[in-house]
């Protein structure tokens, strides 16, 4: 181990202007301070493209804590092992990986032309509370097609479940402490999962597993054989929060775009105007010429990543960027300020979607696009995520101009706390002449 080298500290950056205006402190420290910089003692920002991409790689030296939305429950096989978790993760991406996403766009199309065809046009209207049930709908029957309509309910109750949880309270009360929110969110999750055993036994009894994301995890593995009912059970209730909680985040960013900027959503438009007239009929081969429409989808992403910090512990004192990290200590990742680097990105701060059209703006570059993650942790739902909000986007952009509430006033409020939001985000919608 080399000398001890602290990473610098932000003058006035400890928690208490971080806790004023988080992305504030997060740009200064990003601009004063470099790759790593310090908050407080034993809590390190990694705020550039190479230190973002070292730390989500190198899991062994800074490994993800395991605080999942939904903790399994109790049960009589005790917790999950790692060997569990990783069939577990084998049997979802089955089900998530791109050509699994790639054969289903014909379903998933249809029900975001639903999603544009009824929003309410010439009127302002807060917009996140319809694409949310829109993209839940997308994604639970993603996961669960024909038995999706039993388990939507329980899927949105979920959801709440995890709002209350998350809200910023007062006291940081110990994880065993039985709070309201955490007794509700046991509740939904006992709920839910009784809702999906009886369809999981049905399945195996009938040998009729599904074609959908279930029938994939139902599927013995050449690997791994069969899951068991429980690790299917315990792994769902995250998963099918997970299809909607963040991907109606970025909508909410990318229709505020098209709001903004009329001459890309023009763009958007025209190539939408290619798709085929029955939603349908969409295949993944119309999804992929909408090449201007991902590259918007990207762009968005980039300037408002919606898991914009990234939480990691490093086990043992290690090194990163030339510093020391000690022991203990916790690091933080931010594609946030990694995105809005001008030696990664020419005007970071500009919305350009042309500059993942050519071929240097690749996103596949280390550390070039950290939305969904990287490493062994990166996010298992890319493929879903850009395909809906790909849709979603042509879609809309298709039918209506979009528009911000006139007035001096923002229609929306950022929030990021858990996630990069916008808060009761309002817009308008004309049908396109
Ligand atoms: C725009 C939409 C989305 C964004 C921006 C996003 C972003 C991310 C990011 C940044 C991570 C890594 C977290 C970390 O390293 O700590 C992640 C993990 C994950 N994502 Fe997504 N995600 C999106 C949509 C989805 C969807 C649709 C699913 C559906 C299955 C999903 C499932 C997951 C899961 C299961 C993980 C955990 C992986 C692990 O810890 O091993 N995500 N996501």
């Amino acid at each position: 181990m080399g000398r001890m080298n602290e990473p610098p500290r932000l003058p006035e950056g400890g928690f208490s202007a971080w806790n004023r205006d988080r992305l504030a402190v997060a740009r200064r420290g990003a601009d004063e301070c470099g790759d790593v910089w310090q908050l407080e003692p034993g809590v390190y920002v990694a705020a550039t493209a190479e230190p973002c991409e070292a730390v989500l790689r190198r899991s062994q030296d800074f490994p993800k804590a395991p605080a999942p939305l939904f903790p399994p429950l109790k049960r009589s096989s005790g917790a999950p092992t790692p060997e569990e978790r990783a069939r577990a993760h084998a049997a979802r991406m089955r089900g998530l990986r791109a050509q699994a996403v790639a054969a289903r766009i014909g379903e998933i199309a249809p029900r975001t032309a639903q999603f544009a065809d009824q929003w309410p046009t010439d009127q302002d209207v807060e917009i996140l509370p319809a694409v949310r049930h829109a993209l839940a709908e997308i994604g639970v029957s993603y996961l669960y097609s024909e038995d999706a309509p039993t388990l939507l309910p329980f899927a949105a109750q979920l959801f709440l479940a995890r709002e209350v949880l998350v809200r910023p309270s007062r006291w940081a009360w110990p994880l065993w402490i039985p709070t309201p929110a955490r007794r509700f969110r046991t509740r939904q999750q006992v709920a839910f999962i009784d809702a999906l055993r009886p369809i999981v036994r049905r399945r195996r009894s009938t040998g009729r597993l599904g074609d959908d994301m279930l029938g994939q995890m139902l599927r013995p593995s050449p690997r791994y054989g069969l899951l068991p009912e429980e690790a299917v059970l315990d792994t769902l209730p995250g998963i099918t929060v997970a299809t909607f909680e963040t991907p109606s985040r970025a909508a909410g960013w990318i229709l505020l775009h098209l709001a903004r900027h009329p001459r890309a959503a023009d763009r958007v438009a025209a190539e939408a105007a290619l798709l085929p007239a029955d939603p349908a009929a969409t295949t993944s081969t119309h999804l992929d010429s909408l090449r201007y429409t991902q590259a918007l989808v990207r762009e968005v992403l980039r300037l408002y990543p919606p898991s914009w910090l990234l939480t990691r512990r490093a086990t043992r004192q290690t090194e990163l960027a030339d510093y020391t990290i000690d022991a203990g200590s916790t690091v933080l990742v931010c594609p946030y300020t990694a995105h809005r680097d001008a030696r990664e990105h020419a005007e970071p701060d500009e919305f350009q979607p042309e500059r993942w059209l050519d071929d240097s703006g690749s996103p596949a570059k280390p550390g070039v696009f950290l939305s969904f993650g990287t490493g062994p942790h990166g996010c298992e739902g890319t493929a879903l995520a850009m395909a809906m909000l790909t849709l979603l986007t042509a879609q809309t952009a298709r039918r209506y101009h979009l528009s911000e509430p006139p007035g001096p006033e923002p229609g929306y409020q950022v929030t990021t706390f858990e996630g990069l939001a916008t808060v009761g985000l309002r817009l308008r919608a004309t049908v396109r002449g």
